[in-house]
C-alpha cells in the first residue's frame, strides 16, 4: 500500500525536518519551512549489473557544440550549447531572460534545427508579439504547457535540438501535491527534465526566477543538478545587461557576455571596454581599471566620492564592488598610503552597472579613492591594474600582456602596474612596488595639494 510521508522542507536551503519549525535548522531563516508530501509505494527496482565501458572507446561525436547564434551567449557557455545538457538561466524579473532565449531559439531554428519553446508564463499570443518585435523567430515551435508529464512526453517525441522552458517554476507534476514553484516541484521538474535531456539528446535551457537575495529560487540542489548556471544581471536604469556563468561543466566560469537592451531585443556588445572604460578627462575621483573577465580583458571606469562626515561609523558604500574588499582597500589606504579616511564617507561605483570580482581591480579602486580624497585628478590616458596586499604591497596580476593590449587598443598610452610586469608594445609602464608609489605616480603632480 502506498505510504505517504509528510515532510517539511525549507524553501531557501532545502533542509528537511519531520515537523514544522519556525526557524530552519539548516540555514536559520524564519518561516521558510513548507509542508510536502512524499509518496512511497514500497516498490524496489532490481538493478542488474552492467559492463562498464573503456573511456577511450566512448564516442564523442555527439558532444560537438551547437552554436546558439547569439555570440555573447555562446561565449559564456564556453563556445555554444552542449547537446543533451541542462542549462539554468537565472535573473531578476524583467531583465530580459525570455527575450534573450527567444532570439537564441530563433537563430537555432533559422539554422535548420528544431527549436522548441515551452511557455508556462506567457500565452502563445504574447510570445508572438515579442517574436514580431525581435524578428526572425517565425520557425520556433511553441507549446503552452505547464504539466511536467506532457512536457517530457513532447520532448521525447519531438526531440528538438534545443528546448527552452520558461520558466521551471511554472511546471507542475500532479502526483506531488504541492504548489507549482515549491521546492519539491522545482526539484522534480529539473531532475525529470535532466533525464529526458540526457536520453533524447535535447539541449534544455531552464529559466529560473531569482529570490530577492539574488539566488535562483528553489533549493541549491537545482544548481548541483544542472550542467551550467547562468546569471543574467542588469540594472533597471541601465540598458546594459551582463550574462555570467556561475557554474559551467563545459567551460570557464568567468566569461562575461554584455548586451544592450534595445527595442529590437538584446544586442550583443562585442567591445564593452569602449563602453565602460571611457572617462572624461580631468575628473577628480575617476580611475580606469583593467579587469580580466574570463578570457577577455575589460576596461572599467571606477568612480569614487569621499566626503567629510560626523558619523561615528563612516559609510563605505560600493556599487559593483565587494564591500569586504572595499573596506580592506580603505584600511590599507589609511594605514600604508597616508590617505586618512577615518572621518570620511567613501562611495565607490563601477560605471555601467558592472560588478567586479577580480582582485586586480584593487589598484583602480584605490587610485579613485585617493584621487577623490586629495581632490587631485588622475593623469590623463592612464589605466592601472594590480592586487593590493594587506601590507600595502602590489601583487602582480595574471595575463598582464592581454590587459595591456586592451589598454593600447582603447587609446591608453600609460599604465601603472605592479613591479615585475613585462613591458608590452608602446605602452609606457610605471612599475610600482607599493600602493604609495602607485598613488604618487598616478595622481597628477601639477595639482597636488600635499
Ligand atoms: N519595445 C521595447 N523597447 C525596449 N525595451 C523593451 C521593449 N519591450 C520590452 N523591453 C524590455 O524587455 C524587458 C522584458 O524582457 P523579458 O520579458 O525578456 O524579461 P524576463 O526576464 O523574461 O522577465 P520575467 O521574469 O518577467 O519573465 C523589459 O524590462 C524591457 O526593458
Ligand atoms: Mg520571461
Amino acid at each position: 500500500m502506498a505510504k505517504v510521508v509528510v515532510q517539511f522542507t525549507c524553501s531557501e536551503c532545502g533542509a528537511t525536518a519531520g515537523r514544522w519549525l519556525g526557524r530552519c535548522p539548516g540555514c536559520g531563516a524564519f518561516g521558510t519551512l513548507v509542508e510536502e508530501l512524499h509518496g512511497s509505494d514500497g516498490r524496489h527496482s532490481n538493478g542488474a549489473a552492467r559492463a562498464p565501458e573503456r573511456l577511450g572507446d566512448v564516442e564523442v561525436s555527439e558532444a560537438a557544440r551547437l552554436a546558439t547564434g547569439v555570440a555573447e551567449l555562446d561565449r559564456v557557455l564556453g563556445g555554444g550549447l552542449v547537446p543533451a545538457s541542462l542549462v539554468l538561466v537565472g535573473g531578476e524579473p524583467g531583465v530580459g531572460k525570455s527575450t534573450l532565449l527567444l532570439s537564441a531559439l530563433g537563430a537555432v531554428a533559422r539554422s535548420g534545427r528544431q527549436a522548441l519553446l515551452v511557455t508556462g508564463e506567457e500565452s502563445v499570443a504574447q510570445v508572438r508579439l515579442r517574436a514580431d518585435r525581435l524578428g526572425g523567430a517565425e520557425d520556433v515551435s511553441i507549446l503552452a504547457e505547464t504539466e511536467l508529464e506532457s512536457v517530457c512526453a513532447t520532448l521525447e517525441r519531438e526531440r528538438p535540438a534545443v528546448c527552452v522552458i520558461d520558466s521551471v517554476q511554472t511546471l507542475y507534476a500532479a502526483e506531488l501535491g504541492s504548489a507549482p514553484g515549491s521546492v519539491a516541484q522545482v526539484r522534480e521538474a529539473a531532475s525529470r527534465l535532466l533525464r529526458v535531456a540526457k536520453e533524447s539528446g535535447v539541449a534544455t535551457i531552464l529559466v529560473g526566477h531569482v529570490t530577492k537575495d539574488g539566488a535562483v529560487a528553489g533549493p541549491r540542489v537545482l544548481e548541483h543538478l544542472v550542467d551550467c548556471v547562468l546569471q543574467f544581471e542588469g540594472d533597471r536604469y541601465h540598458a546594459h545587461r551582463v550574462l555570467r556563468a556561475v557554474k559551467n561543466r563545459f567551460g570557464s566560469t568567468n566569461e562575461l557576455g554584455v548586451f544592450e537592451m534595445t527595442s529590437a531585443g538584446l544586442v550583443g556588445v562585442p567591445d564593452p571596454s569602449a563602453l565602460f572604460g571611457a572617462t572624461r578627462a580631468g575628473e577628480v575621483g575617476a580611475a580606469v581599471a583593467v579587469a580580466l573577465e574570463g578570457t577577455r580583458p575589460i576596461l572599467l571606469e571606477i568612480q569614487a566620492l569621499v566626503s567629510r562626515t560626523d558619523l561615528a561609523m563612516p559609510r563605505r558604500v560600493g556599487t559593483g564592488v565587494d564591500p569586504k574588499r572595499l573596506a580592506m582597500i580603505v584600511a590599507v589606504l589609511a594605514r600604508h598610503a597616508g590617505v586618512p579616511l577615518g572621518s570620511a564617507d567613501v562611495f565607490v561605483n563601477v560605471a555601467g552597472g558592472v560588478r567586479i570580482d577580480e582582485p586586480a581591480a584593487d589598484l583602480g579602486i584605490a587610485l579613485a579613492i585617493a584621487s577623490a580624497a586629495r581632490a587631485v585628478k588622475i593623469r590623463d590616458g592612464l589605466a592601472c591594474f594590480g592586487e593590493i596586499g594587506l601590507t600595502g604591497r602590489l601583487r602582480p596580476a595574471s595575463q598582464a600582456e592581454r590587459r595591456l593590449a586592451e589598454c593600447a587598443k582603447l587609446g591608453f598610452s600609460a599604465a601603472i602596474v605592479p613591479e615585475g610586469t613585462e613591458p608590452h608594445g608602446k605602452m609606457r609602464l610605471t612599475a610600482a612596488e607599493t600602493l604609495t608609489q602607485a598613488i604618487q605616480a598616478g595622481l597628477d603632480a601639477g595639482g597636488s595639494s600635499d
